[in-house]
């Protein structure tokens, strides 16, 4: 029977994903680096586990042998993908995870052809990041197939992970990024702001370098791709001081401070519930034609584990496309509407 491995179970996200997969029925193996923590939380859902660290080919290899894919939820990913899309392409799985790294998107997508020969999908971004926006992408495409410049924007992350912390941390002082002509740039963090208007809120959006600027384009074939999101004002003011500093916080001695300061877990379950993300996007092409769509949905937590179960269910089922894919690529614009409270408008 078709079954997928979680490694990374034990994080934060990796358990939310777990617990959510028992509640469909589905008994996923589970694996990480800790051997303690995936046990106690394999006996908690009457999972199997498996034991190893990435750098342990030959037990990655046996543990993916065991599966048709992997659902890989230990980040940041541009550490942890490499060792694991590797040992997918060898064992001819699938490989899937929760990335939302531009850097890791990139360096999966030139992965393509050797997927493809081996006849399986690599698709990284199975969580919030990017699955809603990547179908909102889809969508604003499909109603202007000759776009030629995409803006999207996001609001509502409450609190973040432990992992996500993280990951912000390590890319912290790497300043912001945008497609233009189909070529990623660098931009000055902070780069540009607008008012963006959700529906039920308005608010001023600033530049980020989200996982879209990548994926969009493979989705959509739209060459001039930004991405908002809402910042405190606090934050914004970090976020344009870290362009002068941001040399000082990519130094090893400040990353290792900043990194143990960063608390352990993410939102909790009451939390989750209530929270609320709301996205906005708009295309235009050079005829001066615009289009422009709202996507409104859960909690960002709740919203990977269901996106990325959603996936994983169809891919249980041999729903698949080989090679290297996004979300709406292979599933379409509507993929997002099957997840139950989730919703789109045409404004
Ligand atoms: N795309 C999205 O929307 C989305 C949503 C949620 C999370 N994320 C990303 O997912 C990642 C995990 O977030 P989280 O909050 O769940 O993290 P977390 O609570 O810190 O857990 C991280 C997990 O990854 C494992 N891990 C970390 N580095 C590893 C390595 N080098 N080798 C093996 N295992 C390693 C950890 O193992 P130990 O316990 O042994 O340290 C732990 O199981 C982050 O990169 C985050 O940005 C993305």
């Amino acid at each position: 029977m078709a079954n997928f491995l979680i490694y990374g179970a034990n994080g934060y996200t990796g358990e939310l994903i777990t617990r959510f997969a028992a509640e469909r029925g589905l008994k996923p193996i589970l694996a990480g680096r800790n051997a303690a923590k995936v046990e106690e939380l394999a006996k908690k859902f009457g999972m199997d586990f498996r034991a190893f660290d990435l750098s342990d080919a030959a037990k990655l290899d046996a543990a993916l042998s065991e599966v048709d894919f992997v659902l890989h939820c230990a980040g940041p990913f541009s550490l942890t993908s490499e060792p694991m899309v590797e040992a997918c392409l060898r064992t001819r799985r699938h490989y899937t995870d929760i990335t939302g790294e531009i850097s890791v998107f990139e360096a999966l997508a030139a992965r393509d052809k050797a997927a493809r020969d081996a006849g399986v999908m690599i698709m990284p971004g199975v969580g919030f990041d990017v699955v809603p926006s990547d179908c909102l992408a889809r969508h604003l495409k499909d109603r202007l197939p000759s776009a030629t410049s995409l803006t999207l924007a996001f609001y509502g992350l409450g609190r973040i992970s432990h992992g996500t912390q993280a990951t912000m941390t390590m890319n912290a002082g790497k300043g912001g990024a945008i497609r233009r002509d189909g070529v990623i740039e660098s931009v000055p963090a902070a780069w540009k702001t607008r008012e963006i208007d959700f529906g039920e809120v308005q608010k001023t959006g600033v530049t980020i370098p989200w996982g879209d600027v990548a994926t969009a384009f493979y989705s959509t074939g739209i060459p001039n791709i930004e991405v908002y999101t809402i910042v405190p004002e606090q934050q914004l003011k970090l976020l344009k001081l870290s362009r002068y500093l941001g040399w000082l916080l990519a130094t090893a001695p400040v990353q290792s401070i900043l990194q143990k300061q960063i608390p352990a877990g993410g939102p909790s379950d009451e939390e989750r519930e209530k929270g609320k993300t709301y996205l906005w996007g708009e295309a235009r092409d050079e005829a001066g034609n615009r289009v422009e769509s709202r996507q409104f949905g859960m909690e960002g937590y709740t919203m990977t584990a269901l996106t990325a179960l959603s996936i994983a269910e169809k891919m249980l089922k041999g729903n698949f496309c080989a090679g290297f894919q996004t979300p709406a690529k292979c599933y379409g614009a509507d993929l997002i509407l099957e997840i139950e409270g989730v919703s789109r408008e045409d404004v």
